[in-house]
């Protein structure tokens, strides 16, 4: 009844909106968010866990605006969190400290603390260097961390090299070789609980086999940890599921879900509680990045439609080269489309958003760039002095404004000049 983003007559809508119609309202660049999305993809994923010792806990770091968390809260997710900001995001946003696992290869003390008081579920700790860190802060508090160690599978989930994280010569996890040592250490130490074992092998996965391959790996060592001692009572599979941009065919995330649990169960493993980490496949297809063209700029050998949107809105394509479809919201009919490179305005050459995209646009036109739910605005930033795009949640016919452009003042409001 809502399709998240459609066509009416051609134009672009998200839900009930029309797309042009959003741009002219809140101004350009804009983030736009379909609920609908959200929730059907939230939706496939507990679907698939109904009835099955499984838990999705999503991991923000992939869009952390408040309005998405709540949403995600009040369907029951927990939380996938990397740092003490995040942290505050969770709970501000009225999610559960004891449904949020906290991962990342640099936690300091104090995150560690502030976690450990608010009651966090568990931390997926990544060396022994960081266990011991965890006991002391624990010891300090007087209580007992709860953790799972994040091995590193060592398999190869065919991604983008900086996407890759799975792999031997990468800096996550602990070495697969060295995690029964690991966790016989985390035994050892009182003021830590051993509670699981955590893996994630990369993001933009468009396969099984890789999931399939891991937490085989993962399962034979949870076999020998636990003939050491240990009560290992969840796996953590991470995230990592791929969607589409172009013409990528990932699995859909019912599909995916069903077969690793069903895998893990074949394996003898269906007691324990299985925990999902995604990010990209919870939001990344919800959003849309709209941005007005300022020029069109013909040359000899590219056309350039210079936009209002930058690497700075959107940090993906200069990054990874990723694509990204781009769509007029209201393709003209009239005008004889061209190819042309879609650029922001800021001062690098790495600053595209598109290339040799084919366009029937004039300037002043409203383009939207696809699929910019994840890793959009939770990466921008205010480099060339650029305001934050504001971010809005379509709600069927309501656009809510889930975070209000910034001002440039806002942007250098803790700058001091010398005195004097
Ligand atoms: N769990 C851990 C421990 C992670 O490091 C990540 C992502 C996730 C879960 C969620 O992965 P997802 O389901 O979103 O693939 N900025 C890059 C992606 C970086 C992913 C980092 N880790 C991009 O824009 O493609």
């Amino acid at each position: 009844p809502h399709a998240p983003l459609h066509r009416v007559d051609g134009a672009l809508y998200v839900e009930e909106l029309d797309a042009a119609s959003l741009a002219d309202r809140f101004g350009t660049p804009l983030y736009v968010y379909s609920r609908a999305a959200l929730e059907t993809a939230y939706r496939a994923y507990a679907d698939a866990c109904a009835g099955r010792h499984a838990r999705v806990h999503y991991a923000i770091k992939a869009n952390s605006n408040l309005a998405i968390l709540n949403l995600f809260a009040r369907l029951g997710a927990g939380f996938d969190i990397v740092s003490g900001g995040e942290l505050a995001r969770v709970l501000a946003a009225g999610g559960r400290a004891d449904r949020t696992v906290f991962s990342g290869v640099g936690k300091t003390a104090q995150e560690m603390h502030e976690a450990l008081e608010a009651g966090v579920r568990c931390f997926n700790v990544e060396s022994i260097a960081e266990l011991e860190r965890l006991a002391e802060v624990a010891a300090r508090a007087g209580k007992r961390a709860p953790v799972s160690l994040r091995v590193n599978p060592d398999v190869d989930a065919g991604t983008h090299p900086y996407i890759s994280t799975g792999l031997k010569s990468n800096k996550f996890g602990v070495a697969y070789d060295a995690a029964r040592d690991a966790y016989r250490r985390a035994a050892a130490l009182p003021s830590l609980q051993v509670v699981g074992i955590d893996c994630h092998i990369g993001s933009q996965i468009t396969e099984i086999a890789p999931y399939l391959d891991a937490t085989d790996k993962v399962l034979a060592l949870v076999e020998a940890i636990e003939a050491d001692g240990a009560t290992i009572s969840h796996v953590d599979v991470g995230g990592g599921l791929g969607i589409q941009y172009n013409d990528e065919t990932p699995p859909d995330i019912g599909g995916f879900v069903t077969t690793l649990l069903d895998h893990i169960a074949q394996r003898g493993h269906g007691h324990r509680e299985i925990l999902f980490e995604p990010g990209r496949s919870l939001v990344g297809n919800a959003g849309v990045l709209l941005t007005r063209v300022e020029y069109l700029k013909p040359g000899e050998t590219k056309n350039f439609a210079i936009v209002d949107a930058a690497m700075n809105d959107l940090a993906r394509p200069a990054m990874y080269e990723a694509y990204h479809a781009i769509e007029a919201v209201r393709p003209r009919e009239t005008v004889p489309p061209a190819r042309y490179d879609v650029v922001g305005p800021v001062c690098e050459s790495g600053d595209w958003l598109g290339r040799d995209r084919t366009l029937a646009i004039e300037p002043g036109d409203v383009l939207a760039i696809r699929s910019a739910g994840a890793y959009g605005f939770a990466m921008s930033s205010n480099y060339n002095t650029r305001t934050r795009a504001a971010e809005i949640l379509v709600d069927r016919a309501d656009a809510h404004v889930a975070r209000q452009r910034e001002t440039v003042a806002s942007l250098f409001a803790g700058e001091h000049i010398l005195p004097g």
